[in-house]
């Protein structure tokens, strides 16, 4: 509407960006939470950012989720990406298979010829299994491997929206939104500014691994995910949004 007419989606990018202190944004047309269409552009998009940034021997981290399995079942690569890998960039974190990162990382592998590690790390660990599990050779191992991603590549989502996906405890989930609790990405909760209220306990990226990725990529649309997008790039530790219509009118709505 309204920003629709005043903007086109180049000034919409440009705008975005500055606000953020973004290196780069992107915008694709439509709603992707309406629009397999425009979600699958996301997706798109986001492939398209990923292999201009990926070099000969790069590691990337990848998170799961419906947005980034898109990126998965479209990315390509004319010669094989052979000493690349990709790696999911965090244990179990409650999602179905198809959008788990152990198979977005495999998949992605797969199609472009390059290798993949998996980490097999069950949801829901206590205290102790976690850290008895840390102390396993083979996750140690793979945990090192994927805290040296030059890349890494995430979803975002409404904090009680994903919350409820992974059948978070409802205490857990009345403390969180007590805390104000809007955005989710990587196992982390975050609040309005961008601080983290709640974390989910699994191996992997751990905040402070990506306040120091050289390159991270958000990949999320839909007007409904506005917050929770706003509320991770105040975080402020994406060098790329990939976004849709949709959310980036919402996004400059409440800048
Ligand atoms: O669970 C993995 C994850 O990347 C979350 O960190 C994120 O909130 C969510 O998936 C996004 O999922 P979708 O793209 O399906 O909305």
């Amino acid at each position: 509407p309204l920003y629709k007419i005043m903007f086109g989606l180049s000034e919409l990018e440009e705008r975005i960006r500055k606000y953020y202190g973004l290196k780069q944004v992107v915008i694709v047309a439509g709603d992707s939470e309406n629009s397999l269409h425009s979600k699958r552009e996301l997706g798109r998009a986001g492939c398209a950012v990923l292999r201009k940034v990926m070099g000969k021997d790069d590691v990337v981290a990848v998170t799961g989720g419906s947005t980034i399995a898109q990126v998965a079942n479209q990315l390509t690569s004319q010669t094989p990406l052979k000493g690349n890998w990709f790696v999911p960039a965090r244990g179990g974190l409650g999602e179905s298979l198809d959008y788990q990162a152990n198979t977005i990382a495999s998949t992605m592998a797969k199609r472009t010829g390059a290798q993949y590690r998996m980490l097999h790390v069950p949801d829901h660990l206590g205290e102790e299994a976690y850290t008895s599990l840390m102390q396993e050779p083979n996750v140690r191992e793979i945990v090192e491997v994927i805290r040296k991603a030059r890349i890494v590549i995430h979803g975002i989502g409404d904090a009680m929206v994903m919350a409820r996906r992974r059948r978070v405890d409802a205490t857990v989930i009345e403390a969180m939104k007590a805390e104000g609790a809007l955005a989710e990405s990587f196992g982390y909760y975050f609040d309005r500014k961008g601080a983290v209220v709640h974390k989910m306990l699994t191996a992997g990226l751990r905040l402070e691994d990506i306040m120091e990725t050289e390159v991270v990529i958000a990949i999320a649309g839909g007007q409904d995910k506005a917050e929770a997008i706003a509320a991770v790039m105040r975080f402020g530790h994406d060098d790329v949004l990939v976004t849709d219509e949709a959310a980036a009118m919402e996004l400059a709505a409440i800048m």
